[in-house]
C-alpha cells in the first residue's frame, strides 16, 4: 500500500515537472531563432568563433523529446553561465524555436524563419 502511495506521488511530481517545460512552448518562434543566432550559435556552429567552441548545434540537431530534456535538465548543461542573459521569456522563445524545427519536427530547421510566415 505504502508503495503505491510513494509510486502515485512519484508520477504526479513527475508529471508536474514535466508540464511545467511543456508549457514553455508558447513562446515565439523568430523571436527564439534570433536568440539562437545570438546566444548559442557563436559557440555551437561549425567553425565555433565563441570563447568556449562547442559542436554544431540547430534546431535539426536533436528530436522533440530531446529538446525538451535539455531544458529540464539545463542547470547541469556545461555551458550554463552563459544563459544567465537570458530572461524566463527568452527561455521559453528559444524552447519553442527549437522544439517546432526538431529533426522529427513537421518543420526541421526551417522554423522561425521570416519567410516561413511568422
Ligand atoms: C561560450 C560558448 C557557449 C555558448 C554561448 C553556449 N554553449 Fe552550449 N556548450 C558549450 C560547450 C563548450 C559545451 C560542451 C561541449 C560540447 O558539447 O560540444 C556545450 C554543450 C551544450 C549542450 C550539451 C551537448 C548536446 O548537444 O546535448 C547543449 C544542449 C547546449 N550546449 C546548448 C546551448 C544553447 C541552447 C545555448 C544558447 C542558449 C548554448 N548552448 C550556448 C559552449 C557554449
Amino acid at each position: 500500500m505504502k508503495i503505491i502511495v510513494v509510486a502515485t506521488i512519484a508520477v504526479i511530481m513527475v508529471a508536474i515537472h514535466l508540464s511545467s517545460v511543456m508549457a514553455m512552448l508558447d513562446g515565439y518562434p523568430q523571436k527564439g531563432r534570433h536568440l539562437f543566432m545570438q546566444e548559442c550559435r557563436p559557440c555551437h556552429m561549425d567553425n565555433p568563433i565563441g570563447p568556449e567552441p562547442a559542436h554544431y548545434l540547430g534546431p535539426d540537431a536533436k528530436k522533440q523529446a530531446e529538446w525538451i530534456e535539455v531544458f529540464e535538465n539545463r542547470q547541469n548543461l556545461p555551458c550554463i553561465d552563459y544563459w544567465k542573459n537570458l530572461s524566463e521569456e527568452d527561455m521559453h522563445d528559444l524552447l519553442t524555436y527549437l522544439y517546432c524545427g526538431a529533426s522529427d519536427s513537421l518543420t526541421p530547421e526551417r522554423c522561425g524563419k521570416k519567410s516561413f510566415g511568422y
